[in-house]
């Protein structure tokens, strides 16, 4: 990280007890959609090293977050309530949690801290501020959350590509420092970008292409290997003249990846066999097909088992390994193996090996695998492709000033 970031221990070394402590924190985890469970508390937990200082040194910590996409007011389904129980399960300690974000709920909860406690301030994004495209909207909302802290401590890594009142105006109004989980993101994600040990393989899945091409242009140039699965796949297999059936397909990236592939110099490898469904569910009627026969009534749901052995064969030798997105629909098991056994297979190389993100990471977890084999599982998804773009993360950015 840029020399000219302070972090945590820089607050810390100043002395915080009795001060309170704004923390932006990423604690937008999954939800079950029916009993509004928490399905993956990977988010929570990354954020506990910093949470669990600033309570050891004495400091009043404001807690605050996004959850979801609610859209600028109060939205039961995305309340940080059951994160708010959670976190305190895990911090051992109440957790004060705000029915508002700013409003008289947040102001009494945050004077009522005593020295060493945690309060949750209710979902930023139930408030038009926080997201807001205009300068002044945002700039009054960051006002208000302002008012809270007397230093502010990012530890959000998983929004700081969000140009977000929390994120990018709040730091300009405090004194401002990186959490311990930024700060390793960051050293993590800067050993990809620098000069990474070669072979250099990235493993890229997930549904959308649109969402993935820029990181595809950016990293073409760096990667030895590029490995493409998921729902994105189709897109490409398409543009190799292919028919998918009913496979997700992005027509109008269909041009934009064939020249891609053409440009690509072979080191895009695509799927050579999927798992082609009757349809969109768990029970669904499938088989494995050949993925330039996939039938005109299939959508294709996971890669085949000869892509994984492909896949596998490509990540043996490698030094460092990235991956981002779920090969398949992890989440049904018929449809499970490819991103098990890819997941696996980067497991047994002795590269350094880099999760990218919110669906990966909750995939490691879902599958049952073990977290400590991979050598760095990001809680940003965006954010860390983001990163690996060379893009400007406004969060980042606003911690330098
Ligand atoms: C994420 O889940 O990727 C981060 O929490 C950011 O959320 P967003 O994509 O809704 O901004
Ligand atoms: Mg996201």
């Amino acid at each position: 990280m840029s020399a000219s970031i302070r972090n945590l221990d820089d607050l810390l070394a100043e002395g915080v007890s009795g001060r309170r402590v704004l923390v932006r924190a990423d604690l937008n985890v999954p939800l079950d959609k029916q009993t509004g469970e928490i399905t993956d508390d990977g988010r929570i937990r990354a954020v506990l090293p910093t949470l669990g200082a600033l309570v050891q040194a004495g400091a009043k910590v404001v807690v605050c977050s996004h959850l979801g996409r609610p859209k600028g007011a109060p939205d039961p389904q995305y309340s940080l309530r059951p994160v708010a129980g959670r976190l305190g399960e895990l911090l051992d300690a109440p957790v004060h949690f705000a029915t508002d974000t700013v409003g008289e709920s947040a102001r009494a909860t945050v004077d009522a801290l005593a020295d060493g406690q945690v309060a949750l301030l209710e979902n930023l994004r139930f408030n038009k501020g926080e997201t807001s495209k205009d300068d002044t909207e945002r700039g009054a909302f960051a006002d208000q959350l302002a008012a809270f802290g007397e230093a502010y401590v990012d530890d959000a890594f998983g929004a700081v590509h969000r140009k977000h009142a929390s994120v990018h105006d709040v730091p300009a109004r405090l004194p401002h420092v990186a959490g311990r989980l930024v700060l390793r993101e960051v050293e993590v994600l800067s050993r990809l970008t620098g000069e990474p040990e070669r072979p250099y393989v990235v493993v890229l899945g997930g549904s959308k292409v649109s969402d993935k091409l820029a990181v595809i242009e950016a990293l073409l140039p760096t990667v030895d290997r590029l490995l493409i699965g998921g729902g994105m796949c189709f897109t490409f297999l398409k543009a190799q003249g292919h028919e998918v059936g009913t496979s997700l397909l992005e027509e109008e990236m269909v041009e934009t990846c064939g020249n891609l592939l053409a440009r690509a110099d072979g080191k895009i490898l695509l799927p050579v066999d999927v798992v082609a469904a009757d349809a969109f569910a768990p029970d669904a009627a499938h088989d494995t097909v050949p993925a330039d026969g996939i039938p005109s009534h299939r959508l294709g749901l996971d890669i085949g088992p000869e892509t994984v052995a492909g896949f596998t064969a490509a990540l043996a030798g490698a030094k460092t390994v990235f991956w981002n997105g779920p090969m398949g629909v992890f989440e049904m098991p018929a449809f499970a193996g490819g991103t098990r056994g890819v997941a696996e297979a980067i497991t047994k190389t002795d590269a350094f090996t880099v999760v990218g993100g919110g669906d990966s990471a909750a995939a490691v977890r879902a599958l049952g695998l073990d977290e400590s084999s991979f050598g760095h599982i990001s809680t940003g998804g965006g954010a860390s492709l983001e990163y690996l773009e060379g893009k400007t993360l406004p969060g980042i950015a606003a911690l330098e000033n």
